[in-house]
């Protein structure tokens, strides 16, 4: 499938989106959340990608929602669009592969909030988060307001959302919002030797473990545990955990088939 606003590449079992509307700093317009929706669709049902990497051309990973593609909503069309980012942002969450996000410059707005429904956030020591839609009268409508404090915690999400104010990547690594920021030069070279190194563990029990996180998150202690413990005897019917656990035995590495 060809795009016009974004990048899809495939090298061995890495897949990248590269957000490609540089002049207007990769805000996602309609028409680009559409492209989203549809790579994102392309990478689910293939079987071959182990882990997905989204970043930006240019200067930006994403300055959010389109401004001008807003300005004149009505409150019927504003929900519309918010319900279809939702939708495009949960597909992401739910891959049962690994997605990093590898932040090169401006993630703000729904550039955030796409960052917050990647699993893993590797940004340049260049980049600069925030939800500056207060400003803009709105509040976040992809899931700022929801993902965040889940990430940060509600006093630091409050004072990113109530501000409207960027952070800096060490400020976004402080808050625990980044799992690293490293100079803009090695960004794409810790991000490829990361998702190598993703793709390199065995993938049922990937996407066991992202499932029950993401869904650890969702429900109560209790329920949580039930879900772990479903999971956790699950791997016992895969030939990866024979395979895993032998080869610690027998001190060589694992060869995971993904079986
Ligand atoms: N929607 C639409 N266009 C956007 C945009 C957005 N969210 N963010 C940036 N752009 C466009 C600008 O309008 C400009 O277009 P133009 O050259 O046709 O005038 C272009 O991208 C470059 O942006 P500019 O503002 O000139 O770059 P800058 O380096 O001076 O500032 C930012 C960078 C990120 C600080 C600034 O663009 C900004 O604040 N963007 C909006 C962020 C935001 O509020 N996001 C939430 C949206 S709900």
């Amino acid at each position: 499938m060809s795009y016009k606003n974004i990048i899809f590449r495939k090298e061995g079992k890495i897949a990248k989106i590269t957000l490609n509307r540089p002049d207007k700093l990769n805000a996602l317009s309609p028409e680009l959340i559409g492209e989203l929706e549809k790579v994102i669709e392309e990478v689910k049902s293939d079987r071959d990608v182990r882990v997905l990497v989204i970043t930006g051309s240019g200067k930006a990973f994403s300055a959010g929602a389109d401004v001008g593609a807003m300005v004149e909503a009505t409150p019927l069309q504003a929900k519309e669009s918010s319900l279809r980012g939702h939708r495009v942002f949960r597909m992401l969450e739910e891959l049962d592969i690994p997605v990093i996000a590898a932040i090169n410059g401006y993630a703000l707005g729904g550039g955030c909030e796409l960052a917050l429904a990647c699993d893993i956030r590797i940004a340049s020591e260049k980049a600069w988060l925030g939800q500056p839609e207060i400003n803009l009268g709105i509040i976040p409508g992809w899931g700022g307001c929801i993902r965040l404090p889940r990430m940060v915690g509600v006093a630091k999400a409050m004072e990113i959302i109530l501000t409207g104010e960027r952070i800096s990547a060490q400020e976004a690594l402080q808050a625990g919002l980044v799992n690293k920021v490293v100079p803009e030069d090695k960004l794409e070279a810790t991000v490829n030797e990361l998702a190598e190194k993703l793709a390199s563990k065995p993938p049922i029990a990937v996407k066991l473990a992202k499932n029950v996180i993401r869904k650890g998150l969702e429900c109560d202690l209790e329920a949580g545990i039930g879900l772990e413990n479903s999971a956790f005897s699950l791997c016992f019917a895969t030939k990866d955990q024979k395979e895993g656990m032998k080869a610690f035995l027998e001190k060589r590495q694992p060869q995971f088939k993904g079986e």
